[in-house]
């Protein structure tokens, strides 16, 4: 048995930004069209207006300031409210591996490796761009790696349930260098055209590299991943390949996007990941108060505010909890993973933490490391 470690990470962040204001505008001049459109019905009371929406509520609700998107001007069309991708031949690099690899490089760079030495590639994210071939496969190509790929969805956890199985084959022997890849083109599943959640995701993509740990000078061991899943329909997107085959299937459908029951998830979730990570930490016999760093899933401010308290038994200080929300929203399965790219460096050799991922299945996902 080999013991993996996190020997490097990547981050791409996508070109455009969207600020709370610029999209409270574009909302608010799509609602005034709608109403104007149906202000007879409005009128006769057989219609709710759109209300406006607002960059205090975003901002107080959620935490978030802006959002990185792939592109910006389809969805601050107010005639749109959704991104204009351009149309790419099957010859070329599709947008989800483009965005990966741009990942993986960084990544790779960092820990001074090359895509010839990587022998498993997991793209792990909330949607695949097409059916097959896998992501992963191109990706694999793109950079040169051997071995095998294949892509995985397990929602906002994609990150580290795709990390359990690249670290589980590398203690195994099976693989010796991994990438876990998550392009997330959450633009794309959002519904920018609903008030109660337009503002709450972002696009990006991040890689980690998966590596033995006799084979880095300096990482994180992996000390143990914890997984569970556990069914819920409060966070759920019907859209998928039976689509035409459905009655109305092809038409402007709001379960083809995003929905969420944000109250219930909020309620139901959270008791979920607090007893997960505290149960987990339990069974490794770490203590919370051991824990230099936690880098929880980046969905909403208060969640993560109530997790720290609840994990560490306490208020998180300074960057014992590193929100990354504000800049990047929720960026699905990547945002614990921007947070530990961002806000590891700092951390001592034995030094521990927890990655945490949660999200849509329900799924929550725990890592514990330990710097070296
Ligand atoms: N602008 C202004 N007001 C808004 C608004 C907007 N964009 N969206 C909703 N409101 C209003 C609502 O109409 C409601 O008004 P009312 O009290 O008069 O009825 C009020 O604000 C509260 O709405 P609510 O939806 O209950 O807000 P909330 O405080 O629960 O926050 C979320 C909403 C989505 C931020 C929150 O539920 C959440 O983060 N849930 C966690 C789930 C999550 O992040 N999932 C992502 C996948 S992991």
């Amino acid at each position: 048995m080999f013991t993996p470690a996190i020997t490097a990470t990547g981050v791409y962040v996508p070109p455009h930004t969207i600020t709370n204001d610029e999209l409270v505008v574009a909302f608010n001049a799509y609602a005034d069209r709608v109403n104007a459109e149906n202000a007879e019905a409005i009128a006769a009371g057989t219609l709710e207006a759109i209300p406006h929406s607002s960059s205090e509520f975003i901002l107080k609700a959620s935490g978030i300031e802006s959002r990185y998107v792939m592109d910006k001007e389809g969805v601050l069309d107010p005639a749109r409210m959704y991104p204009r991708l351009r149309q790419r031949s099957d010859d070329e690099p599709g947008i989800m591996a483009e965005m990966g690899v741009a990942a993986c490089k960084t990544a790779l760079e960092k820990a001074g490796r090359s895509g010839e030495e990587i022998d498993l590639v997991i793209c792990a994210a909330s949607n695949m761009e097409r059916a097959y071939p896998a992501i992963a496969v191109e990706i694999q190509k793109l950079i040169g790696a051997k071995g095998f790929a294949f892509d995985m969805n397990v929602a906002c956890s994609s990150a580290t349930f795709g990390i359990q199985a690249a670290a589980d084959m590398i203690r195994a022997g099976s693989v010796r260098r991994a990438l876990v890849v998550n392009p997330e083109i959450t633009s794309g599943h959002l519904e920018w055209r609903d008030r109660d959640c337009h503002f709450i995701f972002g696009d990006v993509a991040t890689a980690t590299l998966i590596e033995r740990r006799e084979d880095a000078a300096h990482g994180f061991e992996i000390r143990s991943i914890r997984c569970a899943t556990e069914f819920s329909n409060n966070i759920r997107n019907n859209n998928g390949f039976l689509r035409r085959n459905r009655p109305d299937g092809m038409a402007d459908r709001r379960d083809m996007q995003f929905m969420q029951e944000g109250r219930k998830v909020f309620k139901e979730v959270l008791p979920m990941v607090s007893a997960h990570i505290l149960h987990h930490l339990s069974d490794e016999q770490i203590a919370a108060g051991a824990l230099k760093r936690l880098w929880l899933h980046q969905a909403n401010k208060t969640m993560n505010d109530f997790i720290g308290r609840k994990v560490l038994g306490r208020d998180p200080e300074g960057n014992e909890q590193p929100n990354i929300l504000q800049e990047f929203a929720n960026t699905s399965s990547a945002g614990s993973i921007i947070a530990f790219d961002r806000f590891s460096d700092d951390l001592a050799p034995g030094d521990l933490g927890l990655i945490c991922s949660f999200g849509a299945g329900y799924s929550v996902g725990s890592v514990i490391v330990e710097r070296f």
